[in-house]
């Protein structure tokens, strides 16, 4: 066994080999490293660009895990609602980072998920995907623009884990396609 870390969310993991993608924050394998290699990252100074622009990244990241935790509660697929939790769980993560980037502390109060999701999975899974392509959007434009390497390295990977949950909900818009959902 090994103890791994991961360069974006830093969360440690313990296992006989490195993971394809990070199970916290879903970054892919090269972000992740032995424990042993671990080098902090050094301090830096924000610019009022990439804090503006991490201010942005932590409402969206906010808003889509209630989103996914509330497409999870609502859907009764088994598979669909594993997938909408999971995702709940990575996005949640990826808020914690930026509230570290930004210095911020954790909230004390968890927000209420309830009527952040549509009502019948094909919505969700439809949604999910157009909230998925507004980060991926916004993150390779905050990525361009970062002048810190660390900031930069943290919208890139943000960009290739969003890209990889687009590609899971177009997995099941095509499954579950013949559902009903009045909403949509
Ligand atoms: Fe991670
Ligand atoms: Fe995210």
């Amino acid at each position: 066994m090994e103890v791994f870390k991961c360069r974006i969310c830093g969360d440690p993991y313990v296992g006989g080999s490195k993971p394809s993608h990070c199970p916290f924050c879903g970054a892919p394998s090269n972000y992740i490293i032995l424990a042993h290699d671990w080098q902090e990252p050094e301090a830096f100074e924000l610019t009022e660009v990439s804090k503006a622009d991490l201010e942005h990244a932590l409402m969206l990241e906010n808003n889509n895990a209630l989103f996914y935790t509330c497409a999870y509660e609502v859907s009764m697929n088994v598979e669909l609602s594993a997938m909408f939790k999971a995702l709940a769980k990575v996005e949640a993560e990826h808020a914690s980072v930026i509230r570290k980037l930004l210095g911020l502390p954790k909230p004390i109060e968890e927000e209420d998920n309830r009527g952040r999701c549509q009502a019948l999975d094909q919505g969700n899974i439809k949604e999910a995907h157009d909230r998925e392509k507004r980060a991926i959007d916004f993150y390779s434009r905050a990525a361009e623009v970062a002048i810190e390497p660390r900031i930069k390295e943290v919208f890139t990977a943000l960009v290739e884990i969003e890209k990889t949950h687009i590609e899971l909900n177009n997995k099941y818009l095509g499954t579950f396609s013949g559902m009903q959902n009045p909403i949509i």
